[in-house]
């Protein structure tokens, strides 16, 4: 079995005080939990995030990621700066970013090799529309979503990504996949991977998000090819992402 990952996605929230309020909550309930599990902050509270993270159990990291290593680039952070601060992860490709600042299969790519050049790990996020789906093209996004990195990375590469599903309609919603309609994309994303790389993708973990939450993260971790949850809203509450947490240890 593949071990569990359970990934925190803040967002544009927080301060300097509900942080501190919200990582000494969970470091406080991690005691005994087996699953891996990680906060990806708004790039200002990384700092933050190291003082109070080093040596625990949570790992933290970013939510986005330059292609570039440095240089006149005005508003953007390297993927070395986020090594600066100990980033584990970072998020690539997540639909908001797909959504509001138009990035595309071949950008996300490119964010994915970077986080991978600079010794990152990226959690690369694919997902359908509701109109997608209703469409019947669910398969065909996600493929082409997944390919695009596959492509650009190569097969000894994908050994060290994490995949997310989140399918556009039940982030923030309140709406979640059912775990079997879930689990259908997570086979399908795994059989892509297995054509790129066969040995690598019995390893890769790929994660469910969108409305995952205390109640229904055990039925949609309990699938075979679902490795973990990227949690929004239910990742700002100590007590709901612990929960979270437990239901995959
Ligand atoms: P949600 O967000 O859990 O609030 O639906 C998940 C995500 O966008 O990563």
């Amino acid at each position: 079995m593949r071990p569990k990952l359970v990934v925190g996605n803040w967002k544009m929230n927080g301060s300097r005080e509900a942080n501190a309020a919200l990582l000494t909550g969970i470091l406080a309930g991690l005691e005994g939990s087996a699953a891996a599990c990680a906060v990806c902050v708004p790039s200002p509270y990384l700092f933050q995030c190291e003082q109070l993270l080093q040596g625990s159990k949570l790992a933290w990291g970013a939510q986005d990621v330059s292609t570039q290593p440095g240089g006149a680039f005005t508003g953007e952070v390297a993927a070395s700066m986020l090594l600066d601060f100990h980033c584990r992860y970072v998020i690539v490709g997540h639909s908001e970013r797909r959504a509001y600042h138009g990035e595309s299969n071949a950008l996300v790519a490119r964010k994915a090799q970077a986080a991978l050049d600079a010794g990152l790990t990226p959690i690369v996020c694919v997902g359908e529309t509701l109109g997608e789906r209703e469409a019947g093209e669910t398969n065909a996004v996600v493929g082409a979503q997944l390919d695009a990195v596959l492509e650009l990375l190569g097969k000894d590469a994908i050994a060290k990504i994490v995949v997310a599903y989140e399918p556009v309609w039940a982030i923030g919603t309140g709406k979640t996949a059912t775990p079997a309609m879930a689990q259908e994309v997570h086979a399908q994303l795994r059989t892509q991977l297995r054509a790129c790389n066969a040995v690598a993708a019995e390893s890769i973990a790929i994660l469910y998000g969108g409305s995952m939450k205390p109640d229904n993260a055990a039925d949609l971790m309990a699938q075979a090819d679902i490795d973990g949850g990227l949690i929004g809203g239910a990742a700002l509450k100590a007590e709901d992402f612990l929960a979270i947490i437990r239901a995959a240890s």
